[in-house]
């Protein structure tokens, strides 16, 4: 037994993470609830998402966002089929979701002129090698092995080729330069705590271009169509969503936009993930036993932050047991495809003073597995 006190809320998952502090569900606006998602009602509350969205992020006035079915796996899939083959595509992977953006484009797109930049869990590839005279898809930052691309310095202003970037565990933690992104992808179970479900993105006028100006040459179904007629369709764009959307979900987005508007809007939400981050990094500088995947501080995520321990797998294992049993920490183990070790969700959502209370209980399960 310890009389260690425990984090007030123990939900560290990396997606679905942490509800927003203070959330309540029976504090959600529910009117839409029960109502055609094509009545007034439903549509203007898409559309006032869709703004917030973008005025809470910083957007370009000219960037479209748009709320889509199947999340940001749907999201970035979508866009994906519709856009590419145009020209060439770079892709880089360092880790499973990179990976598995990999397998489409080259095992079910079946391009023929792709170029790999792939690493190792931990690090990050030579971007400066990617051809921006191709498409270039790849995440911003790797959920699963908690490194992030550090900035958009590599990304040229004159490139031909698109830029494709999931970004769904660092939108709304990270910043990013909007202006070096064509298409930005996220779902909403992710930074903000939002539910499953639904995906969105975000388009620069280059990447509306080549919707309009190319057709792929397989079929696309209808819940991938994103125009009609060699146009966009401009529905998807302000609340007229493709298919039937949770109207539950988009309250619960909207609750969570509100937050953050709360707090002080995207620089209070990085900030907070950052602040996040330092704890663990303070942790980790007086511990000889743990350290970050990530193998520079620059590419180290602030929401994903993956942790490895110097201990066996049958020990990791029992460390995320003991933590769980005590209720201090859920649903911390790394990814299934990722090496053995921690994954710790630093996001804003998440409260510093929970991860505060966190650090002794990670010293205390480590004195139970030796
Ligand atoms: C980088 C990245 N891409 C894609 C996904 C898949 O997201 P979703 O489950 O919202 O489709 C995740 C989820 O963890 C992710 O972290």
């Amino acid at each position: 037994m310890t009389t260690l006190s425990k984090p007030t809320n123990p939900n560290f998952s990396s997606g679905p993470c942490s509800k927003r502090p203070g959330y309540n569900l029976g504090a959600l606006s529910t009117e839409t609830l029960g109502r055609s998602h094509r009545a007034a009602i439903g549509k203007n509350a898409l559309q006032k998402t869709i703004e917030d969205t973008a005025k809470l992020l910083g957007l370009p006035k000219d960037y479209r966002v748009g709320i889509v079915p199947g999340s940001d796996t749907g999201a970035m899939e979508m866009i994906m089929w519709s856009m590419l083959g145009a020209r060439g595509v770079d892709i880089a992977a360092w880790e499973s979701f990179g990976q598995e953006w990999y397998t489409d484009i080259s095992q079910q797109l079946k391009l023929a002129n792709i170029n790999t930049h792939f690493a190792e869990y931990g690090q990050l590839p030579d971007l400066s090698a990617i051809n921006q005279d191709n498409d270039v898809v790849f995440t911003w930052n790797g959920t699963t092995s908690g490194v992030k691309v550090p900035n958009g310095d590599w990304i040229k202003s004159d490139r031909q080729g698109l830029t494709i970037c999931d970004a769904t565990s660092a939108v709304f933690a990270m910043e990013m330069p909007w202006e070096k992104l064509d298409v930005i992808t996220f779902s909403w179970q992710k930074v903000l705590g939002g539910e499953g479900a639904h995906g969105v993105i975000i388009l620069s006028p280059r990447a509306v271009e080549r919707l309009e100006s190319y057709q792929p040459s397989w079929p696309l179904p209808k819940i991938f169509r994103l125009t009609a007629k060699g146009k966009l369709i401009e529905g998807i764009f302000s609340g007229a969503t493709i298919n039937t959307p949770s109207m539950l979900c988009v309250a619960d987005y909207q609750d969570a936009l509100d937050w953050v508007e709360s707090i002080g809007g995207l620089p209070a939400a990085i900030a907070k993930s950052k602040a996040n981050l330092a704890v663990l990094e303070e942790f980790v500088a007086s511990h000889d036993w743990i350290d970050f995947l990530a193998a520079t501080p620059e590419t180290r995520s602030n929401t994903s932050v993956c942790l490895t321990l110097k201990a066996t797998p049958e020990q990791v294992k029992q460390f995320i047991k003991l933590l769980e049993n005590e209720k201090v920490a859920y649903d911390i183990g790394s990814y299934r495809d990722a090496p053995d070790g921690l994954r710790i969700w630093c996001g804003s959502t998440v409260e510093e003073a929970d991860l505060k209370a966190l650090m002794p209980w990670l010293e205390w399960a480590w004195q139970q597995v030796q």
